[in-house]
């Protein structure tokens, strides 16, 4: 991709965060996304993944710097950011759908801001609803639509936050390690469906994980982050074992056997400490 090409869908413009109690959890990034590439986050617990991603959809104001939208601009004014919000979708690791509610209910929730706020209550309109329906057919569970989330399983809960993400009609989703508490098979269907339904819409997706053999198998682009900062930047081909090194190289646990590396493949665990 050329610099005169294709403007960026977003970017972040030197986007720092340091905590109140001096946690530096992101070094100044400066990065570009563009519409309909599905990029992994890559980076072991504490590099900083949760951070950023709460930084790009305005959960947490950065330290230094500004989230830039080609459609809303700098994310800064409230109504900026209800603005940017409201096209940037996000799924959870812990999903954050109400337990005791049914699939579709929560899907629908999906749509609540396209609507002011006065109407932000159930019941939405019809075509609301068959939109919810639709999203939960994508993601194969229209026959759990009236099913309470509490009762389904881990893989189907992570499938209604797609389709609730997908009910949000976004231009940018973002998935902070979506699946990091399903087994290694459902994992793989759950990533294999949230890339073709972003494909399916040209939906630009920043996904989170901590597996690198599920970041190369998924991603379009690879961003590796270690202690906050950028340490790799490219397609998965270009992955080298230095530059895992890099992205499981930690300073605090070197030395202490971490539980992220036990998911990689041996050939890639191989670091030298
Ligand atoms: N609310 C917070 N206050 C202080 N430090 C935090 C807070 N949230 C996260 N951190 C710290 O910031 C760093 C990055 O954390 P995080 O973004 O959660 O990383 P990841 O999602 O990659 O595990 C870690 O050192 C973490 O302990
Ligand atoms: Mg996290």
């Amino acid at each position: 991709m050329t610099s005169t090409a294709v403007q960026p869908l977003l970017r972040l413009e030197g986007v720092g965060l340091i905590y109140p109690d001096g946690t530096r959890a992101l070094e100044e990034t400066t990065l570009a996304f563009y519409r309909g590439q599905f990029t992994v986050v890559l980076g072991l617990s504490g590099a900083g993944k949760t951070s950023m991603l709460r930084c790009i959809n305005a959960l947490q104001q950065p330290t230094s710097g500004a989230i830039v939208s080609a459609s809303v601009g700098s994310v800064e004014s409230k109504a900026r950011i209800r603005a940017h919000r409201r096209r940037t979708a996000m799924i959870f690791q812990h999903h954050q759908l109400l337990p005791r509610f049914s699939a579709l209910h929560n899907v629908l929730t999906g749509r609540l801001g396209h609507h002011s706020t006065l109407r932000s209550f159930l019941p939405l309109p019809k075509v609301d609803i068959e939109l919810a329906y639709d999203c939960l057919e994508r993601v194969g569970l229209a026959d759990k639509a009236l099913t309470r989330v509490d009762n389904l399983s881990g893989g189907q809960i992570q499938r209604v936050g797609v389709a609730r993400a997908l009910a949000q009609q976004p231009d940018t989703l973002l998935a902070d390690e979506p699946v990091a508490s399903l087994d290694p098979s459902t994992a793989a269907k759950v990533l294999t469906l949230l890339q073709r339904v972003c494909r399916e819409d040209g939906i630009t997706a920043i996904v989170s994980l901590h597996q690198v053999e599920l970041a190369t198998r998924f991603a379009d682009r690879i961003i590796g982050l270690a202690h906050g900062a950028v340490v790799f930047d490219g397609p998965p081909s270009e992955i080298t074992q230095r530059t895992l090194d890099t992205i499981y190289y930690d300073r605090q646990l070197s030395g202490i056997p971490d539980p992220a590396l036990e998911l990689l493949e041996p050939a890639v665990t191989g670091r030298t400490l």
